[in-house]
């Protein structure tokens, strides 16, 4: 329906807010000329500390909620509920405010996820993430590990299709963090709150 499209676009609008470029901007820094150039909050945290890194991934979080249970609030059902969390994620990655770049989706995915299916993000994602990055202080090896965590939930509780969708969420995110993939094998891949 037409309706489902537009929110699918708006959905997409709403996740291409660049809150870590914007509220780093707000702070006189270009958080893609810093760290490891992403615009997301590990890389906020890296360059202005917790606070701003804590806001923005709060923010991130709730664009790809919003998405969904914005369309949940229309009546949409629960495939355009999803259809709009991945809009609100190829919008975070893929910002028009950033020239079609963007942010690895992390925190979004997160956030789509749990909206989505809350046992996939609370019970899933949220305590691997924080077991793995509590003891290797890697966020993108955590973050890979959370999103394979909740599409293996989404697997053993979701309909078929939704695990499908999860699955793609978490190649997408995966496909975002090559060059993170690449220096965690070549064992140089940045820890949490390692400035360089
Ligand atoms: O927030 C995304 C995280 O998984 C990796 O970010 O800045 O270390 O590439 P970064």
């Amino acid at each position: 329906t037409l309706l489902a499209v537009l929110t699918v676009l708006a959905s997409y609008l709403v996740g291409s807010v660049p809150a870590a470029a914007w509220v780093a901007r707000t702070r006189g820094v270009d958080i893609r000329k810093v760290g490891s150039g992403n615009s997301g909050a590990t890389n906020v945290q890296r360059s202005l500390g917790n606070g701003p890194a804590l806001l923005v991934a709060l923010f991130d979080i709730l664009k790809g909620a919003l998405a969904v249970w914005g369309a949940a609030w229309l009546g949409l059902g629960l495939p355009v509920m999803a259809a709009c969390g991945m809009a609100a994620v190829i919008g975070h990655n893929f910002s028009p405010f950033l020239g079609f770049r963007g942010g690895k989706g992390v925190a979004t995915t997160f956030g789509t996820m749990t909206a989505l299916l809350p046992v996939a993000g609370l019970a899933f994602a949220a305590p691997i993430f924080f077991l793995t990055v509590g003891l290797t202080r890697l966020v993108s090896a955590g973050s890979l590990l959370a999103a394979a965590a909740a599409a293996l939930s989404a697997a053993l509780v979701g309909p078929p299709w939704l695990a499908l969708v999860f699955a793609a969420l978490a190649l997408l995110m995966a496909w975002q963090h090559r060059e993170n993939i690449r220096k965690l094998q070549a064992g140089t891949e940045r820890r949490f709150g390692e400035k360089v």
